[in-house]
């Protein structure tokens, strides 16, 4: 994905989940992912090596409901076409709940879902000179395409069967209880720019010029009481600012103007801590 390359990138999530060894179950069999135990729970690894999260346990914990905020989907972002058709036939083989493909204009995407009811997208990105605009503004949509179109794309596969291509964490996809309010917060806290917002109760921002890093919309939250901290799904999201220099600059400019939202800054003040309007933590910090 472009953005500037001091541009801060997103980061690891934690989850809290009921059953740490059936989401571990699900992420091998759905992703091909890595996993490791950790105590209370385990971390789940991209094929880089690279953490994507920390899953925390909560013994019998419930999902939240779709009218409270809560994480719509995380959404991992594969190189190439054949790489997506080889996830989707992995999830059908493995009987996994399965939606798509999608064609996104930007992008195309299929969709699962964890144990926790935590959406996941899997996609790729269409160059970058076909994606659509309306009045000289992105224009994303989804349209529902042939399933065997997409898995035809399996002949011009170059890994093995078995591979496990590489992913990364494209962006997130939030489900606020308002969405202007959230909306202001994130541009306001990060370089981030809003993308796209003629998509009735949703907006999309992103660092640099890609499509988007974040999505937020109030489809099913609108106005939705706060998440129950008990629950399973979102505790934490993150932003790695890759460049040292850049992230000393962006909080330093931070710290000198205030952040009401401003939970804890480390004692080496390599990360900080900031609470969202919906009650997740978001921590920014330097990509050691
Ligand atoms: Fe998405």
């Amino acid at each position: 994905m472009r953005a500037s390359d001091d541009s801060p990138i997103l980061g690891p999530l934690r989850l809290g989940v009921a059953s740490v060894e059936r989401s571990r179950d699900f992420y091998r069999a759905a992703l091909g992912l890595e996993t490791r135990e950790v105590p209370g729970g385990a971390e789940l690894f991209l094929p880089s090596g690279n953490l994507l999260a920390t899953l925390e346990e909560r013994p019998g914990a419930v999902p939240e409901s779709p009218a409270v905020p809560g994480l719509y989907h995380l959404a991992l972002r594969v190189p190439h076409r054949p790489a997506l058709a080889r996830t989707f036939l992995r999830l059908k083989e493995a009987r996994l709940p399965t939606d798509g493909p999608v064609d996104h204009g930007v992008s195309e995407a299929i969709y699962t879902e964890d144990p926790d009811e935590t959406g996941i997208e899997i996609y790729r990105d269409r160059s970058r000179e076909t994606w659509p605009t309306r009045g000289g503004h992105l224009a994303m949509g989804s349209r529902l395409a042939p399933p065997q179109d997409l898995l035809g794309a399996l002949a011009e596969e170059m890994e093995g069967p078995g591979s496990t291509p590489e992913m990364t964490l494209g962006h997130l996809h939030l489900r606020v209880s308002n969405l202007k309010r959230s909306v202001d917060f994130y541009s306001s806290l990060l370089p981030l720019k809003v993308t796209q917002e003629d998509l009735p109760g949703a907006a999309f921002l992103a660092f640099g010029d890609y499509h988007h890093h974040l999505g937020l919309n109030v489809w099913s939250s609108q106005g939705g009481k706060p998440r129950d901290p008990q629950r399973s799904g979102l505790i934490e999201l993150s932003f790695l600012f890759p460049v040292p220099s850049a992230f000393q600059s962006w909080k330093d400019r931070l710290l000198s103007q205030g952040c009401p939202e401003l939970l804890s800054v480390a004692p080496n003040e390599s990360w900080l801590l900031v609470r969202d309007p919906d009650g997740w933590d978001v921590r920014i910090r330097q990509a050691s």
